[in-house]
């Protein structure tokens, strides 16, 4: 089969890869795609928000099968859209996208389903954010309504950041966001579920745990993910229970009964409190970097596992995983994710020894004339997988070094709750 990925992240240079390893795939386009995919892959430069250009590309290269990694084209509908054009696609539609793209919209179907999640108001104005101050506890989370490129959610430890912060939502800055959602802030432990589903079944997916503050000890802004491991060892089987049970369950039950059923991988992300799991956040998409550390422990043909989903088969398929834990550190330019510079020369990479247990995906890099330039904030996922998270830690920061990048940093202290 002609396969078309669509993304330009690590999560995406892990799936390409994956995709490359089966016996179905014939070519892979990505679209646009980075210099770790460029090695396995034909790159086309294009932006994937251009559905027209993006469904001539598909046309033009005979693909047989199209591969969506990120959220924005989902939210904005490219699934309906390449289907409506008899494209054979894997990716939630543009309703059940909203999982994602619209935090009001998760809240009411949580609420309207029974589904355990932190009490919420949304607000479309500024005398509904003073009535919720009025009747909460501090700290409140304010949550910008729609996509927001991981920067719309704030903790706030007084009522004023609550109203200054909710004020330059309702003000514009994000486009995304006439609207947002005031939370109460749940105290626990995180982690995240993944599944795949198809419109009548959905298979587990792996359990991983991603660092979202920039600093070590879990400080500074957030970011897109500045490492993750995989499994999450907050999730057991008592809880792993109550997950499917009270939240999978009851989100797909709702889209299928509403005539727009699930279909994709959803990334379920937790808060874990006393036992019990509480709904944050629902991403209709593979995390980045959680892809990074559960596609490498996955054993079985990934084109078969997406068939079956578009089949709505899954039922037939058996997933099966390796026993090894994984972990991956991202290498990211200095300044991230406040300004930082581009077109650094990343040497030493082709130097690396690898071993079957290691990966470098790439991310925010570019391929010219065989020389890899650092074209992003987060650049390379330096990945390894073992038996102990301690020695694999060790592993991948000893590849980092001799990477020796000297324009870009990285967290040391990746997995320590694990460590
Ligand atoms: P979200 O985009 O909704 O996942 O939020 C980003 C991050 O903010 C999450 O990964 C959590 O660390 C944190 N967060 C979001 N909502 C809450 C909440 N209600 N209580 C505590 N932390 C939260
Ligand atoms: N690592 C968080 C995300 O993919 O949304």
């Amino acid at each position: 089969m002609n396969i078309a990925l669509i993304g330009s992240g690590g999560r995406e240079h892990a799936l390409c890869r994956k995709i490359f390893e089966s016996k179905l795939t014939n070519k892979i386009i990505c679209l646009p795609g980075n210099a770790g995919t460029s090695e396995i892959a034909q790159n086309i430069s294009v932006d994937i928000l251009d559905f027209k250009k993006v469904l001539s590309i598909i046309n033009l290269y005979q693909i047989n099968l199209v591969i969506v990694g990120p959220e924005e084209p989902l939210v904005k509908g490219l699934v309906d859209y390449l289907k409506k054009n008899k494209i054979k696609v894997f990716g939630p539609n543009k309703y059940a996208s909203k999982l994602e793209g619209s935090k009001a919209f998760m809240k009411m179907l949580c609420k309207q389903n029974k589904i355990p999640t932190a009490n919420f108001q949304i607000c479309k104005n500024k005398n509904q954010v003073v009535k919720f101050l009025k009747k909460s506890k501090l700290p409140i989370v304010v949550k910008a309504d729609g996509l927001a490129a991981g920067k719309g959610v704030s903790i706030c430890k007084t009522k004023n950041s609550v109203m200054k912060i909710s004020n330059e939502i309702f003000n514009g800055k994000f486009k995304s966001s006439k609207k947002l959602v005031l939370e109460e802030f749940l105290d626990g432990e995180e982690a995240s579920y993944f599944i795949i589903a198809d419109n009548k079944n959905f298979k587990f997916f792996g359990t991983a745990q991603d660092h979202k503050r920039v600093g070590e000890n879990d400080t500074g802004p957030n970011t897109g993910g500045m490492g993750a491991y995989s499994p999450a060892l907050a999730i057991n089987k008592k809880i792993e229970i109550k997950i499917i049970d009270k939240i999978i369950k009851p989100t797909l039950l709702a889209l299928k009964k509403n005539g727009t059923p699930y279909n994709g991988f959803l990334y379920v992300g937790l808060m874990i409190k006393n036992g019990e799991p509480y709904l944050i956040e629902f991403n209709v998409r593979m995390g980045d970097p959680e892809c990074q550390v559960i596609i490498p422990r996955l054993k079985t043909d990934i084109v078969k596992i997406f068939l079956s989903a578009i089949n709505n088969n899954l039922n037939k398929i058996n997933i099966n995983w390796y026993n090894k834990k994984c972990m991956t550190i991202v290498l990211c330019s200095k300044g991230y994710p406040g300004n930082y510079k581009k077109n650094n020369l990343i040497q030493n990479l082709n130097k690396l020894k690898l071993n079957n247990n290691d990966f470098i995906f790439h991310a925010g890099t570019k391929n010219v004339n065989g020389q890899i330039f650092s074209v992003g904030g987060r650049v390379l996922n330096i990945t390894s997988k073992g038996f102990k998270f301690n020695k694999i830690r060790m592993r991948i920061i000893y590849l980092i070094k001799k990477i020796n990048w000297k324009q870009g940093f990285f967290r040391k202290d990746i997995g320590w709750k694990v460590i």
